[in-house]
């Protein structure tokens, strides 16, 4: 391809340039519902962490473009070995899945020999590698009630997550202190604040939300599943990270949105504009590679997890 001076051409020039190298490439690009609106509309698919694994193991693309965090990238090129998978910024990664390292993890596996681990997909493919089934945001609940009641359970990293799940699977769980810096710093108090000042909103929230405002929410769950509850109701408070709530007002300009907190933004999700995302699907730069045990056995629990929806 010839140099191209990328800081000279416009959203238009980006977009059908995106539109050639799709087709020349033959490239499948996903894109995660945080990621801005002008990202989202190169995609060939937007969603929440489940949806993206599940179309990933669809396509039958030679590449697949992953714009969104490393850990993302890496559940997809798990799923498709041989598939060249690239991000869309070099080191767009998620604070809470590296918090803890796979040895913490063999640590807790050692004094707790016989539970199963489930790890949440905000991990590194090192960690679920370490763990018997993953879960997103959106089947959390559903996994674990699955394991069966006389079994010990490891839930990692997000110990948010794993606080909704065991309150509503009624069970405990043995977890990391780790968690999503956008999401916990949200406190009962601001939402409380917030439901005040919109009484006829609804509060929808994310389970990497703390406890208790989880409990004052009047719906916790996945991006995709906000999206769906906003599609059904006019007036909605969105806690999650902010990039949701603009794809919403996006959608939906007539409908009444506020989001939970403007605070609420994260920085590695933000680092890929439409520039970055044309340039690595032109440059092919950031190639996610993942080891061979590690994908082998990552792979298991990730299998497992999909088989079981
Ligand atoms: P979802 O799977 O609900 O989209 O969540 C991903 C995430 O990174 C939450 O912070």
């Amino acid at each position: 391809m010839e140099s191209i001076d990328w800081n000279s051409l416009s959203n238009d020039d980006l977009y059908s340039i995106a539109e050639n190298l799709k087709k020349e490439k033959n490239c499948f690009i996903l894109a995660h519902n945080y990621q801005f609106v002008e990202v989202q509309k190169i995609a060939d698919y937007v969603g929440d962490s489940l949806q993206m694994a599940k179309v990933a193991t669809k396509t039958d693309a030679k590449m697949i473009l992953l714009c969104g965090i490393k850990i993302m990238a890496e559940t997809v090129k798990i799923l498709n070995p041989d598939k060249k998978v690239v991000m869309s910024h070099f080191d767009a990664d998620c604070p809470l899945a590296n918090m803890k390292s796979p040895d913490d993890l063999r640590a807790l596996r050692k004094k707790y020999p016989d539970a199963e681990v489930v790890c949440y997909v905000n991990s590194p493919a090192a960690l679920k590698a370490e763990s018997t089934i993953t879960c997103t945001s959106a089947n959390a609940v559903k996994v674990v009630s699955s394991i069966s009641k006389d079994k010990q359970i490891i839930f990692v990293p997000d110990q948010n997550i794993g606080a909704w799940v065991a309150y509503k699977n009624n069970r405990e769980l043995i977890m990391f202190d780790s968690y999503c810096y956008v999401h916990e710093q949200i406190t009962l108090k601001e939402a409380r604040m917030m439901k005040e000042e919109y009484p006829d909103y609804s509060l929808i929230v994310h389970p990497e939300c703390a406890l208790d405002v989880c409990k004052e929410a009047d719906l916790v769950c996945s991006t995709s599943q906000m999206i769906d509850f906003v599609k059904d109701n006019d007036r909605v408070i969105i806690g999650t990270e902010i990039g949701l709530y603009y794809q919403l007002k996006y959608r939906y300009p007539e409908k009444h949105l506020v989001p939970l907190s403007p605070k609420m933004v994260c920085d590695d999700m933000k680092k890929t504009d439409l520039r970055g995302a044309v340039r690595a699907l032109a440059e092919e730069k950031y190639e996610i590679i993942v080891t061979e045990s590690i994908k082998q056995k990552a792979r298991k629990s990730l299998d497992r997890m999909l088989f079981f929806i």
